[in-house]
């Protein structure tokens, strides 16, 4: 028993009032000292742990047009699987479908099949099938040699976990070495009992002789998030778009700087129809198809209302390369077009007119645009880099804002930036003791964008270690807790710190690259982390004001971080309260309003300390809201390790 509750039960035994010694009492101003930015909470993408191809981006087929890979090798294949006793293999094809896409998967179908002879994928790690649910399947075939009979068919099917067909469709095949294309609606008859299904093809040829059948650009797409074509999977644009982000930062991270400079991400080859995409080797350890390219990004960011925060490439590769001076002119060039593409006039720009025959004549919104990423790993070059960069950009585009990706302690940039991305990767206590850390910021001009920031791992000697070594697989409750303390530093920073997204956003449960993530999925599910809520919980209570109020104490002690805005048209209080305590902490709110409800919400995302959402448990800790008193003053008890907003109607 603590000594404060010895106190207050020899006060009640004594009946006098129980000094609230050991409350923390927070006192608010009236007056807002800075507006918190629409702009503040968003979200950061790269294709990490499939979080595009395999993810968000709604493609089920893996490996569907044999893009970067080595022909004639066992891994072209991966994951496509022959069905029974059928002769595969990956070709660089001698009539290719597009000069983009050189390969083709030959099927080898013997004289006289009387059998179905064909092969399988079976998706980024199974594929999620719904009863009643219209899948789009396509594909493009050529009989590259031999002799098809005229009776000839193709099927294309999708296969439970027993390869019983849950829907097919099947069509004649055509004698002809130049591709057709295939299209069909497959509607599966029930819902299998799991992920582990395929999309199969198969061919019939009972009558023909030996030929060989080459397929490129196999493809099955769900429905889409707001029914857009080559869009995005349902139920993860849904949790995303709970959020509220305000940006999307694209498409990197270290996935836009390329191993080499012929690997980085470039945007030209990330537009247009799909058999015009090369497709790249990414960053993260996969082929990234671009079906997840340019204006796909720029659609998601209209459907969510989002500003995109867009990188251009700047000569540093992961790998070291590094290019300066007049040697960077192809690339400026290269990320004026891409710029263009965003928001140039159609008339005067051939980028432009690019994205208006693709069906957007009108520019997108763009305001901020990033240079490189994380270019603090190479302080020798940056300093020309971007000013030969910058120089040339602000002089062809006044209108933007460009943003530095070194440090601000790091080498002396010209031009200024006026926009410093912050990256900071760390522990749970790290976190909950610097959320002071823009507070000192000197107030001259430059604005910051934390542009990834996550807990990682309760070892503080060793960040980036194992789980033995205390790595995080999931986001926990005292990560998220942790995170929420630092996010109250951005509020009372606002006016310096614009923006602030955590990373990475999404991982496959099944096959990532990093841990932790905000969200996970599987191929049917998806997982909603403890640092998701505490995100979902700060946007969607925002308000537009910030309130000064007693500051919390910024010490490598503290574990009691509150901050408090105000949404002048709901006339309400936000009071957002981070305890790190292993123990429940007394709060007394003092606000100064005539107008002040008696009761209001609280909204509290608690549970123990290293509890995590996971696979096996996806709601285990999951926000709850309840009513609270209120008043000019209140009372309340922060629980042990817990994330609380509370929302007072106050004016
Ligand atoms: C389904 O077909 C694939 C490909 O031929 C095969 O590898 C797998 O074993 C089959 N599964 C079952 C349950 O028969
Ligand atoms: C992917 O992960 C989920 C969740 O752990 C699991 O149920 C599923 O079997 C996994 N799928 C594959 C193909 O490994
Ligand atoms: C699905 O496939 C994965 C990977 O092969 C396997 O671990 C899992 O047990 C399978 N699940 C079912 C329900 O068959
Ligand atoms: C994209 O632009 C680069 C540089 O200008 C060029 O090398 C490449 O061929 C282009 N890609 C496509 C698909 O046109
Ligand atoms: C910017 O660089 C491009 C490509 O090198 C060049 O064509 C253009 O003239 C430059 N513009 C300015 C304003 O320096
Ligand atoms: C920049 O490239 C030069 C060689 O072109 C290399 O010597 C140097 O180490 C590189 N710098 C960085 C920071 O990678
Ligand atoms: C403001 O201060 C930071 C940190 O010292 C510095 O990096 C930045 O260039 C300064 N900005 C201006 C506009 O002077
Ligand atoms: C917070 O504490 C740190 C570490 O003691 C110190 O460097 C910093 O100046 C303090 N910030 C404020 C605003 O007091
Ligand atoms: C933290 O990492 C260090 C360095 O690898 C390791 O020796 C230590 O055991 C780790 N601590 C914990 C608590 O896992």
């Amino acid at each position: 028993m603590s000594s404060f509750l010895s106190a207050a039960i020899v006060a009640q035994l004594l009946q006098v009032a129980v000094p609230a010694l050991a409350a923390t009492t927070v006192t608010v101003s009236a007056t807002a000292s800075h507006a918190i930015p629409s702009t503040l909470w968003g979200m950061m993408f790269e294709d990490i742990s499939h979080s595009g191809d395999g993810g968000l981006y709604a493609e089920l087929i893996q490996n569907r047009a044999f893009q970067q890979v080595a022909p004639d090798t066992a891994a072209a294949l991966d994951p496509w699987v022959p069905l029974g006793d059928s002769q595969i293999s990956v070709v660089a094809d001698s009539v290719p479908l597009s000069s983009a896409l050189p390969n083709s998967l030959a099927l080898t179908v013997p004289a006289a099949s009387a059998t179905e002879i064909g092969f399988a994928n079976p998706g980024y790690f199974g594929i999620g099938l719904v009863k009643g649910t219209a899948y789009s399947a396509s594909l493009n075939y050529r009989v590259a040699a031999g002799a098809i009979s005229k009776q000839a068919s193709l099927t294309i099917s999708l296969l439970d976990q027993n390869n019983k067909t849950l829907a097919a469709f099947t069509t004649p095949l055509r004698a002809s070495g130049k591709w057709t294309e295939v299209t069909a609606s497959l509607v599966p008859s029930h819902t299998p009992p799991s992920n582990n299904n395929s999309f199969a093809v198969t061919v019939t040829n009972a009558r023909g002789a030996e030929s060989q059948v080459n397929f490129a650009l196999l493809s099955l797409f769900p429905p889409t998030f707001k029914g857009r074509a080559n869009g995005m999977r349902p139920d993860i644009a849904e949790t995303l778009a709970a959020n509220k982000p305000a940006f999307w930062r694209f498409p990197g991270g270290n996935n836009l700087e390329g191993q080499t400079v012929a690997t980085r991400w470039q945007w030209n080859n990330t537009v247009g129809p799909l058999k015009d995409r090369p497709g790249r080797v990414g960053d993260w350890g996969y082929v990234n198809t671009d079906g997840l390219g340019l204006l796909e990004y720029l659609h998601w960011c209209e459907d969510l209302d989002m500003e995109p925060y867009m990188a251009v490439w700047d000569g540093y590769t992961l790998g070291g390369t590094n290019i300066t001076g007049a040697a960077l002119d192809p690339y400026i060039a290269q990320a004026i077009d891409q710029i263009n593409f965003v928001i140039g006039d159609p008339a005067t720009s051939a980028p432009a007119a690019l994205r208006a025959s693709l069906g957007h004549p009108e520019p997108f919104t763009l305001h901020y645009v990033e240079i490189g990423n994380e270019d603090f790993f190479d302080d020798e070059t940056v300093a020309n880099r971007w000013n030969t960069i910058v120089t040339n950009l602000s002089a062809t585009f006044p209108q933007l804002t460009f943003m530095a990706t070194s440090l601000s302690s790091g080498p002396v940039l010209t031009p200024t930036p006026k926009v410093y991305d912050v990256h900071v990767y760390s522990s749970p206590t790290y976190f909950a003791t610097n959320s002071f850390l823009y507070d000192s910021v000197e107030r001259n001009g430059t604005h910051y964008f934390e542009g990834e920031y996550a807990a990682i791992s309760t070892n503080d000697s060793n960040l980036f270690g194992t789980p033995a070594e205390g790595r995080l697989l999931f986001p926990t409750v005292a990560s998220a807790v942790g995170e929420a303390a630092f996010m109250t530093g951005f509020e009372r920073n606002a006016d310096i710190v614009f923006s602030a997204s955590y990373a990475p956003l999404l991982g496959s449960v099944n096959d990532s690259q990093w841990t932790p993530n905000l969200v996970g999925f599987d191929a049917s599910n998806v997982y909603k982390s403890t640092s998701y809520y505490v995100q979902n919980l700060f946007a969607n209570n925002k308000g537009d004001e910030y309130l000064p109020s007693t500051l919390p104490s910024n010490s490598s002690t503290a574990t009691l971080l509150w901050s408090v805005t105000r949404s002048t048209a709901n006339k309400e209080v936000i009071i957002k309260i981070s305890n790190n305590a292993a123990t429940t902490e007394e709060m007394k709110f003092v606000l100064p309003f005539k107008d002040v409800s008696s009761t209001g919400s609280a909204t509290v995302l608690t549970g123990p300390a290293t509890a995590s959402n996971t696979p096996d448990a996806p709601d285990a800790i999951v926000p709850v809201t309840s009513r609270i008193k209120t008043g000019t003053t209140f009372e309340y008890t922060a629980p042990a390790v817990s994330f609380s907003v509370l929302v007072v109607s106050a004016h």
